[in-house]
């Protein structure tokens, strides 16, 4: 199967707000749900298994060099974060979920990586204005429910003439379809927008509307061979994916609905891509 994904890239304008003037966001909202549904199975592995090659492919992108300050947003267990530091940068992840940290501090030590970890909401980050060279995400701001409040954090926390990367699943695409089937069954938190909006075209230059320059955008495929068929992805993503996992508690007691969601996402992977001319 192969997903696609697409990459947005800008450049920080030459001055942003003062110096200090810390987190543009309204203030630490309650994540807690959020940090829970990410703890949940276990992402590392999925995140290994299937997307491993991605976070490198953000790094390229961005033009990570040695010596740079990066920070890696909803860093997870270091997709992204890890090949930078092995490309030379000094870098910051940051996530909502300790488990995941904890699974990214693990993984660096195993590759040689020096990376420090903190805890943070992507909405309210814990950094001074204009910290870094390269501010990054690899499929994980895009879950943050206020997009507005994480796009001025991800400008305000980079340096004026500095590089915001983004790669973000689309509305499209299988993940993006999975995370619509999935809404049927857990609802989103109140006012939060659909993850995959941040990979719409345009969308990130929008929400930053006019205060960025040479925007680049463009979207690739993720090919995924691993499972033999529609079945077994399903069960692959019921026991190790937070939000599905989340979905099927949810519903638990309603044998029926479960029924519904296993069937739907069975009949999602079976179209999308097994089916004789796969829609991408
Ligand atoms: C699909 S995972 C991506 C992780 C990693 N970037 C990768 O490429 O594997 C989404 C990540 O977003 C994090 N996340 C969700 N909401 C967040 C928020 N408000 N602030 C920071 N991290 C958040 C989750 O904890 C999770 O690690």
């Amino acid at each position: 199967m192969t997903i696609p994904a697409r990459t947005t890239g800008v450049t920080a304008p030459a001055s942003t707000r003062p110096a200090g003037a810390g987190p543009a966001g309204t203030g630490p909202a309650d994540m807690s749900a959020q940090r829970a549904i990410w703890a949940l199975g276990d992402y590392p592995s999925v995140a290994r298994d299937l997307i491993s090659g991605l976070g490198e492919r953000l790094v390229r992108a961005c033009g990570v060099r040695p010596g740079d300050r990066v920070l890696d947003v909803a860093a997870g267990a270091g997709n992204a974060a890890i090949p930078a530091a092995l490309a030379g940068a000094r870098v910051t992840a940051c996530d909502l979920t300790p488990e995941l940290l904890a699974a990214g501090r693990a993984a660096a030590a195993g590759a040689g990586a020096e990376v420090a970890w903190r805890e943070a909401d992507a909405t309210c980050l814990p950094f001074p204005d204009a910290t870094f060279d390269v501010v990054l995400s690899c499929v994980g701001v895009m879950f943050a429910p206020d997009h507005q409040a994480c796009a001025r954090e991800l400008l305000r926390v980079c340096r004026p003439g500095g590089t915001i990367g983004v790669l973000s699943w689309t509305p499209e695409g299988f993940i993006g379809q999975m995370l619509a089937v999935t809404k049927q069954y857990l609802a989103p938190p109140p006012g939060a927008r659909p993850a995959p909006w941040w990979g719409r075209p345009g969308y990130l230059a929008d929400l930053l509307a006019g205060q960025v320059t040479a925007v680049t955008e463009r979207t690739e495929a993720v090919r995924i061979d691993r499972f033999a068929g529609p079945a077994e992805f399903r069960d692959y993503f019921k026991a190790r994916y937070g939000p599905t996992i989340a979905a099927y508690r949810q519903i638990a007691a309603d044998a029926e609905r479960v029924a519904g969601l296993d069937r739907d996402l069975a009949d999602l992977a079976a179209v999308m891509t097994w089916a004789p001319a796969p829609r991408w």
